[in-house]
């Protein structure tokens, strides 16, 4: 495959939810911590927390909770669900690949274009090795690189400026609402894996990772 497959530079994946089912385990830990502090939440209520980092997830779910919280019995339930999520993901390995993720990978580098990672969870790394994946980014970019969590653009254009590409020449993957803002806002094309109906300002949508197919963008 030659560079004239694409007229990107460079494609910049999000983690969770798009490499590797870890949105599912984000997912299981919130809804058991939602339910010890008697707060709805159901899989439409979910959308609005993937991409969005563990403090920020939290509020919106303790906003729905019938009484408020101390920043301390704040910190204690944020450290509460990420124990939770850690032991989930303790078992992960190679296996837990989404379907067509590695094969996207080894597609964008044989097309001779630049892989990047940008995921705002403190755990980016972990999930990465458990995979056995982390050479395969030119670049990461992960919470400790960034001060705004998606849906701000920084940790997109963090990711093309450290990949030394323009924002205008990247594509950006994303199954999240925020994440798909966060790449749009970014002046990226948004390549969404998901719904339409819930992605609906990503460029394009997807509804898995086997479809992706570089040479459609
Ligand atoms: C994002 C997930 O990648 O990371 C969110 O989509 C999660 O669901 C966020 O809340 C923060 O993750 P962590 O591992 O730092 O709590
Ligand atoms: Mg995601």
């Amino acid at each position: 495959m030659s560079k004239r497959m694409s007229r990107f530079t460079a494609v910049i994946f999000d983690l969770d939810g798009v490499i590797t089912d870890t949105a599912h385990y984000h997912y299981l830990a919130w809804k058991r911590l939602a339910d010890t502090v008697d707060a709805p939440f159901d899989e439409d209520f979910n959308e609005q927390l993937k991409g969005v980092d563990r403090m920020g997830s939290l509020e919106l779910i303790l906003a729905r909770a019938p009484r408020s919280f101390t920043p301390e019995e704040k910190l204690a339930l944020a450290d509460a669900k990420n124990r939770h999520y850690q032991e989930l993901i303790s078992t992960m390995t190679p296996s837990d690949l989404l379907p067509g993720a590695l094969g996207a990978l080894d597609a964008v580098r044989a097309a001779g274009l630049k892989t990047g990672l940008a995921s705002v969870s403190k755990n980016a790394f972990t999930v990465l090795d458990r995979l056995g994946i982390r050479d395969r980014f030119d670049t990461v970019v992960d919470a400790a690189r960034i001060a705004n969590s998606k849906p701000h653009p920084e940790i997109f254009l963090t990711a093309a400026s450290q990949l030394g590409v323009a924002p205008a020449d990247c594509l950006g993957v994303e199954d999240a609402v925020a994440g798909i803002a966060s790449i749009r806002d970014a002046g990226m094309f948004a390549l969404g894996v998901g719904r339409p109906e819930v992605l609906t300002r990503a460029d394009r949508v997807i509804a898995s990772m086997q479809e992706f197919r570089l040479e459609d963008y």
